[in-house]
């Protein structure tokens, strides 16, 4: 039977809302699949770790100017190892109580001479180089020691930068060892110069987001950060000038050898009774409390008994993991995590790489 052309245009016509229906249902098929894992409130499934922090609009991407490289503003090696700032000693006092092991001081620097003034912010470190000459007549190497004040410092006045420092002994052939640089620190007086270096690092710094989770995991000095972090957080007066209102939970893991050790933990209690929905904060400590095994309670296992809460933090894509101190605690925390994981039916070696590159999990371990 002959068509005529009117009857096949009109034929042709009727057929393109019908393709116009199809392509529509496959493109809301396909978007709908792309957007799966990240969504703020989606169950933690392997795949399901958004491969990005969340997305934040600045201000200046609003208005069209060209995006910035994430942390360009933070402050790096303003001052160099040839030529180093001179800080000079504030104070320098013992963080620890009565019948605690070893020795572990607070140490602050003035920073109000410099020019260019050395600023940094949260979660840098700053180089040390001792006084003196190592055993080849040549000038001591840095030490980095991870900044334990905010950028406004302890007096809120954003001229000074704050340490806490371990002093490292051991034994060998049957002599004491002082470590050089963190004895040399322990040591020194108010008033006494110091060669500061840096700062460094963007590995620790802080997510923007002021409702951001935070999950710390800290032994001994790696609490420095996190000491830094807190304040920032819960401190008034901190608070009252960071333009920063933090609205998040924060977790302290503090790991210390006896209660006498633990360090800054009358500010923590403080902020845990001021901020009881923002902050909590658990200890672990070794050789006054058991793990479930009978043997020395380390932060790991508190994570262990708190698996369950702490992933279900980590599905949330606001949520960041710091860990900071000895590196020999590295294993332990992932042994925990991987736990922790296969009881979700989640696989840690896999989900960790993927926090990783999401910007969600730091580590500074040394
Ligand atoms: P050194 O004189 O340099 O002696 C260290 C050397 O002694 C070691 O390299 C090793 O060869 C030897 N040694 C150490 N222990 C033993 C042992 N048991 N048996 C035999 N030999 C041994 N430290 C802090 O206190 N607070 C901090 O906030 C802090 N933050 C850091 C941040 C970063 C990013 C890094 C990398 C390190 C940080 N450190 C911190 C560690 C710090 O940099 C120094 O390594 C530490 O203070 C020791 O330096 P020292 O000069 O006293 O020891
Ligand atoms: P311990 O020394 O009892 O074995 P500090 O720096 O003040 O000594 O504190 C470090 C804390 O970290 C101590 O409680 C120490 O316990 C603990 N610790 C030591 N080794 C590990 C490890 N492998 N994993 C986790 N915590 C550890």
């Amino acid at each position: 039977m002959a068509y005529s052309q009117t009857t096949v245009v009109v034929g042709g016509l009727i057929h393109i809302p019908i393709l116009i229906g199809v392509a529509w249902l496959i493109q809301s098929f396909i978007s709908r699949n792309s957007n799966g894992g990240n969504n703020a409130e989606s169950s933690l499934q392997p795949s399901k770790v958004p491969s990005a922090p969340p997305a934040t609009i600045s201000k200046e991407n609003k208005l069209g100017a060209p995006k910035k490289a994430k942390h360009a503003d933070v402050p790096v090696n303003t001052y160099k190892p040839k030529d180093p700032f001179l800080g000079k000693i504030l104070e320098n006092y013992s963080l620890l109580k009565e019948g605690a092991i070893g020795r572990v001081n607070h140490i602050t620097f003035d920073l109000s001479e410099g020019d260019p003034q050395l600023k940094y912010v949260e979660g840098q470190s700053i180089g040390i180089i001792p006084a003196g000459e190592d055993a080849k007549g040549k000038p001591h190497k840095i030490r980095l020691y991870s900044i334990a004040s905010t950028r406004h410092g302890d007096n809120f006045k954003g001229k000074t930068v704050s340490l806490c420092v371990r002093q490292l002994q051991y034994e060998k052939d049957g002599q004491t060892i002082d470590g050089v640089c963190s004895t040399y620190l322990c040591n020194i007086s108010k008033g006494q110069k110091v060669k500061i270096t840096g700062p460094v690092g963007k590995e620790m710094l802080l997510p923007e987001e002021e409702d951001a989770n935070v999950i710390m995991l800290a032994t001994g000095t790696g609490i420095a950060p996190m000491r830094a972090y807190l304040r920032r957080m819960f401190e008034t007066k901190e608070r009252s000038q960071n333009n920063w209102d933090f609205k998040g939970k924060a977790w302290l893991f503090m790991g210390a050898p006896k209660t006498a050790n633990l360090l800054y933990d009358e500010d923590f209690e403080s902020y845990k009774e001021k901020f009881p929905n923002n902050f909590r904060y658990t200890k672990a400590i070794s050789r006054e409390q058991k793990n479930s095994k009978g043997g020395r309670m380390y932060i790991q296992d508190r994570v262990l008994e708190h698996a369950a809460e702490i992933f279900e933090m980590i599905e949330n894509p606001k949520t960041h993991i710091y860990l900071c101190g000895l590196k020999g605690m590295e294993p332990g925390i992932d042994e925990a995590m991987n736990t922790a994981a296969a009881a979700k039916g989640l696989n840690w070696s896999e989900l960790r790489p993927q926090l990783k590159k999401a910007g969600r999990w730091h580590v500074e371990t040394y």
